[in-house]
């Protein structure tokens, strides 16, 4: 949500690198974008409405410079206008800022720095004032820690000192990660937009800040004292965040699913073991994520009744801190999250640590702020996700959760048996002639406004993730529901040719839901079935194989690429959805 990206080093094509980075960065917000830097001893700026992607660069030509930061927006206070886009700057052009997230008392702010001085509608625009109201008597670190012991609510920002040859960056709540370079420093808030840079990062935590010029130096908000930091490596290839031969990352990452559900289960069994423990020893276990990750969340309710015969609850994060009154220090919350930034996550655990509960994360992203600040944190391995749309990050979720359950079953090997298999029948179904009939069926229903999917049992989550996927990347309005509860209303949506899509497993529950499949037939619905196997009500098949338990994982594989080929073919970039951010760091 929002992407920051800023340069400063050896080379004097700075205002080009933070173009380029802010290009990579573009899943983040693409309503609009701005570039700062100094020229001349005063400050430049270039902002425009539209993609970065899709920008006329011509005002950055031959612009050499050797610092410059840059924003791409995902519109929060204000509309999506020139004047809107960051970098926002001081009412007498000597500070620039950069920002992520939301200054809750802006209002508050704007009053003391006095209205007057105001440009845009936006929240960050009070942050430019105030370092440029308290630098007119102090230095610049010193301006920005004043400034920033007045704002209330969540930030990543970067400042820029018209006559200071270093950035400030500062951060509570919204990620921000310095990559060191020999002779340069990158700031960016994701790995991937500087990773073919350097793969050398350092963490800039919450409550810190850094001055970052020929030097980088890290300091404590709350009292100014300097802080020890180590550069880690990361073990990411620059490639894996690039689309190669697709033309849209959303297509490269569901092909990935070929590999990435069995990186996930490559675990230490020691480590899986011992989260088993926590998980049995806990008194009052939660599930919490937002989208997607929510929507793996609810099945692991299932797969943890089905396999382990064990209760755990699930709440979408931004619901759970509301259950404060269950928690106490034997409760074990545990958050699924591809990003690991999610800020509705990030309170979930703030609600939980506060009552003495652990912590389990299950992230993608490593060193993200929810995987270091819980007590246990277990990686995914799938590897950079950069579509909006969660795909791999899904699956491999899924697949860890199943085999969780089966190691507090006490089947850990049985467990990774079966998620084996489904991980070679996805392998096998992700070939050319499966995409294009997934493709053929999308076209049929490329012109409908309305689509309903159900599901059953753990399937269920899978019909609530299949709508998601389908809305966001296509548009049309699609709703999943739990196939029994069909009757008691939204079957009064379905007229002719409707189109339904069920969602089945070999699994006790099959009867039921054929059940409720030939209730909506019978209502006109053209049915599209998603199963092992052919059933005379379907109108359109899509084949899975048979994987009992882990039929999620393969029934998705079909769902994720019809939305796909229906944003394509209704004319939308799947990669970029209207309205959407692949990382939403604000509540
Ligand atoms: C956004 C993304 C979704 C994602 C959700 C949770 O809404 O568009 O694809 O599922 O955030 O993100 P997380 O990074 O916490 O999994």
């Amino acid at each position: 949500m929002c992407g920051i990206f800023g340069y400063i080093g050896k080379r004097d094509t700075a205002l080009e690198l933070v173009i380029e980075g802010l290009k990579k960065l573009e899943y983040r917000g693409y309503d609009s974008w701005g570039v700062a830097a100094e020229l001349n001893g005063s400050l430049f700026i270039e902002k425009q409405v539209g993609k970065i992607s899709e920008a006329d660069l011509s005002p950055i030509k031959g612009k050499n410079v050797h610092m410059a930061m840059g924003h791409t927006r995902w519109a929060t206070h204000g509309g999506v206008t020139q004047i809107n886009a960051h970098p926002h700057f001081s009412w007498d052009k000597k500070i620039a800022v950069v920002h992520n997230g939301i200054i809750e008392n802006y209002e508050e702010v704007r009053e003391f720095v006095g209205k007057e001085k105001f440009v845009s509608q936006t929240d960050t625009e009070v942050i430019a004032h105030l370092i440029g109201h308290f630098r007119q008597t102090m230095p610049f670190k010193e301006a920005v820690l004043a400034a920033i012991h007045k704002l209330k609510g969540r930030y990543a920002i970067v400042v820029m000192n018209v006559g200071e040859p270093h950035l400030i960056a500062a951060r509570r709540g919204s990620p921000l990660i310095l990559g060191i370079g020999k002779g340069e420093t990158f700031l960016a808030s994701d790995i991937p937009a500087f990773l073919e840079y350097t793969q050398d990062v350092m963490y800039l935590d919450d409550n810190e800040l850094a001055t970052v010029g020929e030097s980088v130096a890290f300091f404590s908000i709350e009292t100014g004292a300097p802080l020890e930091k180590r550069v880690v490596n990361i073990d990411w290839k620059a490639e894996s965040a690039e689309k190669g031969e697709y033309d849209h990352f959303m297509l490269k990452e569901i092909m990935e699913q070929k590999d990435s559900i069995l990186r996930a289960i490559n675990q230490n069994d020691e480590e899986i073991l011992e989260i088993a423990e926590a998980i049995k020893k806990s008194r009052g276990c939660f599930f919490s994520g937002c989208g997607t990750a929510g929507k793996v969340c609810m099945a692991a309710e299932y797969f943890f009744s089905i396999i382990a015969n064990r209760h755990v609850n699930f709440a979408p994060a931004s619901e759970f801190p509301i259950y404060h009154h269950f928690l106490r220090p034997e409760s074990l919350l545990i958050v699924v999250s591809q990003s690991g930034e999610t800020a509705d996550v990030l309170e979930a655990m703030e609600a939980a640590k506060k009552k003495g509960a652990k912590v389990l994360s299950i992230v993608n992203v490593a060193g993200s702020t929810i995987a270091r600040t819980s007590d246990y944190s277990l990686q995914i391995k799938a590897g950079p996700e950069k579509a909006v749309a969660s795909t791999k990050a899904a699956t491999s979720q899924l697949a860890l959760l199943l085999l969780i359950a089966y190691a507090i079953r006490g089947d850990l090997q049985e467990g990774r048996r079966v998620l084996a298999e489904a991980a070679s029948a996805v392998n096998d179904m992700l070939n050319p002639r499966f995409l294009t009939y997934v493709k053929g069926v999308a076209e049929n229903i490329k012109n409908h406004e309305n689509a309903y999917i159900i599901g059953k049992a753990e399937n269920y989550p899978m019909a609530l993730e299949a709508a998601i996927k389908i809305q966001e990347v296509s548009y049309i309005h699609a709703e999943g529901f739990a196939a029994g509860e069909l009757k008691h209303g939204p079957i009064a949506l379905i007229s002719k040719g409707t189109p339904c899509i069920s969602l089945i497993a070999n699994d006790e529950v099959k009867q039921d839901i054929i059940s409720n499949t030939i209730e909506l037939k019978a209502r006109g619905a053209h049915i599209i079935g998603i199963s092992p196997e052919n059933h005379e009500v379907f109108d359109q098949w899509i084949r899975v194989p048979d994987v009992g338990v882990a039929s999620p994982l393969v029934n998705l594989i079909p769902i994720q690429l019809m939305a796909y080929y229906l944003g394509v073919l209704r004319g939308h970039n799947p990669d970029m959805p209207r309205n959407l951010a692949k990382s939403v760091t604000v509540k």
